[in-house]
């Protein structure tokens, strides 16, 4: 039997490490939504918004996964921050057979600290200038995505985890 487990969560939440470790530890494959976007443009997802724009990200995004998600996988998926709120992503994520959907639940102060450094990478917060200015733009963003967030069949909260201990709190809780 394949089983696909699927990361959701906001931008910096550890969803990718911690699907990469998590997949060693199955014997599984690891698939990056992002990733597999971006070597299927020939571009990184920031060249990408740039050129393209948002939207097309957003159909690009679409189909990636129901391709990903059509093949029997036996994977660990980690897929973008706005993946699951856009679309009808989360329904068809929800109704692939065998399909376990896990929220890494990180705090709003976390997330603040980790993006602050990485946010030149990610085109949705590269322009805000202060960790205050993050901070708000995380707390009034992650308020509208917590919606879809919530709907994951598992929370794992990670605050003061490393990707480790947290796949080891996944796989515990799953086996
Ligand atoms: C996005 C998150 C990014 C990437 C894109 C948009 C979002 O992925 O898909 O920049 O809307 O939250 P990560 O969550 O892996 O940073």
């Amino acid at each position: 039997m394949s089983k696909n487990i699927v990361l959701i969560g906001y931008m910096g939440s550890g969803k990718s490490s911690t699907a990469q470790i998590l997949a060693k530890k199955l014997n599984a494959k690891w698939l990056d939504l992002d990733t597999i976007i971006a070597e299927k443009e020939k571009k990184s997802i920031t060249e990408l918004f740039r050129t393209k724009g948002e939207i097309y990200f957003r159909k690009l995004e679409a189909t990636s996964l129901q391709e990903i998600l059509a093949q029997k996988n036996n994977a660990v998926i980690s897929i973008g921050g706005g993946t699951p709120c856009y679309g009808n992503n989360l329904k068809f994520i929800q109704e692939t057979p065998n399909t376990v959907i896990i929220y890494l639940n990180t705090s709003i102060d976390t997330l603040t600290e980790r993006l602050f450094k990485e946010r030149k990478s990610r085109p949705l917060i590269a322009h805000l200038q202060t960790k205050e200015a993050l901070n708000d733009f995380i707390r009034k963003h992650l308020f509208e995505r917590s919606f879809f967030y919530n709907q994951a069949d598992m929370q794992v909260k990670n605050d003061g985890k490393s990707p480790e201990e947290t796949a080891d709190e996944i796989y515990n809780k799953l086996f």
